[in-house]
């Protein structure tokens, strides 16, 4: 099947008891048994739901993976990969990370004896430099948040078969729409679900796919485990938002094109950052992994000024200023105060998480709406 078939229908069957062609709301915690351990192949919502199950198998399919979890967000997805690992294993990953997740490692798992490497993901040599005997993960986030920094999946892939590690890779950003890891050489597929998948900004759910049985069986045991499952109520919504995603997603990268164009020709604007521009540093590679450049973006006020970006934050009309990416309508974030600001300043602004640095996750509005709504805030 293409993508927009494996959207609408993978993993998805109508209903068995009824013909519902939507999969229902399985709100149960528990199945009755005929005898103990003879049921219709669920016995507990922590371990499995119907409707669950559909979720985790939909993303399988648009991922082109064989196995699919989700959980309770995109941080216990990531929770559930690093508990794969044990005191004394070391995770190499980009110095240009989401924040939650620099915190979740450094804060959660490096006091539980885990070490943490952040190294620049553009070079291979600088990896391959970092790894050592006890490294066990290599983590990486492409397109990076917020800077758009692109990393090579299949270089990188090459790299971690070489040298025994379990690849993983936060797809939250491009989503199996614009690009699919595992099919260029990972071995993990995170999402935080709660961004392009669910679309529309009404749930928080994480996932993880793998076509690796092992692998699929250890995440498995975790995940019934530590039990940061998703709802069934959740689940459904994200099935619904799934059914769309290749059309947003379409969209998302026709507008972020254009307003991509439109700021870097704005007199108030320094610098843009969006791959698809042909002198993004790495645009090459996102034009080999990438089947487009989507809808996020990043971008600095002229003057490096913090009380002048304050100001064109909180002048949108048509932006929402608020946390968050992904969803069909318009947020602008400012990382240094808000998504980043769990990263020490030195730290981000070595990666150019500057004061004067805007985020927009570009929605799926009139596309003049939205460059007019820039246009009246950087005037200001
Ligand atoms: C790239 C990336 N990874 C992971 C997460 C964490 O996901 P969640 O907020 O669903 O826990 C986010 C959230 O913003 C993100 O942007």
């Amino acid at each position: 099947m293409k993508f927009g078939t494996k959207a609408i229908h993978g993993g998805v069957h109508p209903d068995p008891a009824t013909g519902a062609i939507m999969t229902p709301i399985y709100q149960t915690s528990t199945y009755v048994q005929e005898e103990p351990g003879k049921h219709k192949g669920f016995e507990y919502s922590r371990t499995g739901n119907p409707t669950r199950k559909a979720l985790e198998d939909n993303l399988a399919a648009i991922e082109n993976a064989k196995y699919g979890l989700c959980f309770g967000s995109g941080l216990a997805a990531i929770d559930a990969v690093i508990k794969m690992l044990r005191p004394g294993d070391e995770v190499v990953s980009t110095n240009d990370l989401y924040g939650g997740t620099y915190r979740i490692f450094t804060k959660i798992f490096e006091p539980l004896g885990i070490k943490f490497k952040f190294v620049d993901m553009g070079s291979v040599e600088e990896v391959r430099n970092a790894i050592s005997s006890d490294t066990k993960i290599l983590w990486a986030e492409t397109p990076t948040n917020p800077m758009l920094n692109i990393v090579d999946i299949e270089a990188m892939g090459v790299l971690a078969k070489e040298k025994g590690l379990t690849f993983c890779v936060d797809n939250t950003f491009a989503t199996p729409y614009l690009q699919n890891p595992l099919d260029l050489g990972a071995d993990i597929v995170m999402h935080s679900v709660t961004k392009y998948l669910g679309g529309h900004s009404d749930v928080v759910m994480g996932a993880l796919v793998t076509s690796n049985d092992e692998i699929a069986e250890q995440l498995y045991f975790i995940q019934n485990s530590s039990g940061a499952v998703s709802g069934p109520m959740d689940s459904f919504l994200v099935l619904r938002g799934i059914k769309t995603l290749h059309i947003r997603m379409q969209r998302h990268s026709e507008n972020g094109r254009a307003i991509a164009e439109f700021l870097r020709s704005h007199p108030e604007v320094d610098k843009v950052y969006w791959p698809g521009f042909e002198d993004h540093p790495n645009h090459e590679v996102a034009k080999k992994q990438m089947r487009d450049f989507g809808g996020m973006l990043s971008f600095t006020v002229k003057g490096n000024d913090f009380a002048r970006t304050m100001k064109v934050v909180s002048s949108f009309k048509v932006f929402s200023l608020a946390e968050s990416l992904g969803g069909v309508e318009s947020l602008a974030g400012h990382p240094a105060s808000m998504t980043h600001a769990a990263i020490p300043k030195e730290e981000r602004e070595k990666t150019g998480v500057l004061d004067s640095l805007i985020r927009l996750s570009v929605g799926i509005e009139d596309k003049d709406d939205l460059i007019e709504d820039l246009d009246q805030a950087l005037r200001k």
